[in-house]
């Protein structure tokens, strides 16, 4: 039952079982409707949206971040969140060059075939699409709840500073630039079955704690996870990034 759910949980899991339902219903509705699938329910997701969705998020301005928002301030730090975006930014600039070298390895592979060149620009559409989702959110952000702090609480000298800051850090920036830490991509579809869990397994233990790396592979990793889950529990954390039809990418964080 619920309430036995909510006493027996620590709220850590308790939210975080609750966010996986949300993504995982959220991802078949698109899936199925990306796909154009005869079960694909619109209705249905606009059912989910608004009778699942929208009620999480009212509950936690009601209920968790009046309580968060002390924490923070006393031993957080506010920005994190925003640098956890900045994570997710950097991660999509990554995605969308790797779909990029594949699509010049298609153009010159004489044998891809136009289902091969059609699932690779799908793939970029929907990585420019996330990718522009997040960034529009990430920007308001800044412009609705950092700038006017800035505006109305620094000097004119002091806002001068940063600008400046900024300028510099863009102006010398490489081109190719993104924000650290950057993250190791592994993409086992090229090598034998047979080899795939002990590359994985060296990458990980390569890692310093706090660093990731992106896991790229053809079909869901799902056993992977068992055997990290049996020999590194509490010392992961899965994230799925995309979850099939044909490419499954998922970030695992050495924590
Ligand atoms: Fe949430
Ligand atoms: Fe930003």
């Amino acid at each position: 039952m619920a309430d036995t759910t909510i006493q027996t949980t620590s709220v850590g899991e308790a939210i975080h079982a609750h966010h996986q339902e949300i993504l995982d219903t959220l991802r078949e509705h698109v899936a199925a409707i990306v796909a154009g699938e005869g079960h694909a329910n619109p209705s249905a997701l606009l059912a989910f949206l608004k009778g699942d969705l929208l009620p999480h998020a009212q509950g936690e301005e009601a209920h968790l971040y009046p309580a968060v928002d002390p924490l923070v301030k006393a031993h957080g730090t506010a920005t994190a969140t925003m640098m956890i975006d900045h994570e997710y930014i950097t991660s999509y600039i990554d995605r969308i060059a790797n779909v990029m070298d594949v699509t010049r390895a298609l153009r010159s592979a004489d044998s891809a075939g136009g289902h091969a060149r059609q699932a690779n620009l799908s793939t970029l559409q929907r990585l420019c699409l996330q990718l522009e989702a997040v960034l529009v959110a990430h920007l308001d952000k800044e412009e609705r709840v950092y700038i006017p702090l800035l505006e109305m609480y620094l000097s004119k000298e002091e806002q001068q500073r940063i600008l400046s800051g900024m300028h510099e850090a863009s102006r010398t920036a490489p081109s190719d630039s993104t924000f650290p830490p950057q993250e190791t991509w592994l993409d086992v579809r090229a090598i034998a079955p047979r080899q795939r869990h002990e590359t994985i397994f060296d990458t990980f233990n390569a890692l310093r704690s706090g660093h990731a790396f992106v896991l790229v592979n053809d079909h869901d990793p799902k056993p992977l996870y068992y055997q990290f889950k049996a020999e590194f529990e509490g010392l992961f954390t899965w994230t799925y990034l995309e979850q099939g039809p044909e490419t499954w990418q998922l970030r695992i964080v050495r924590v």
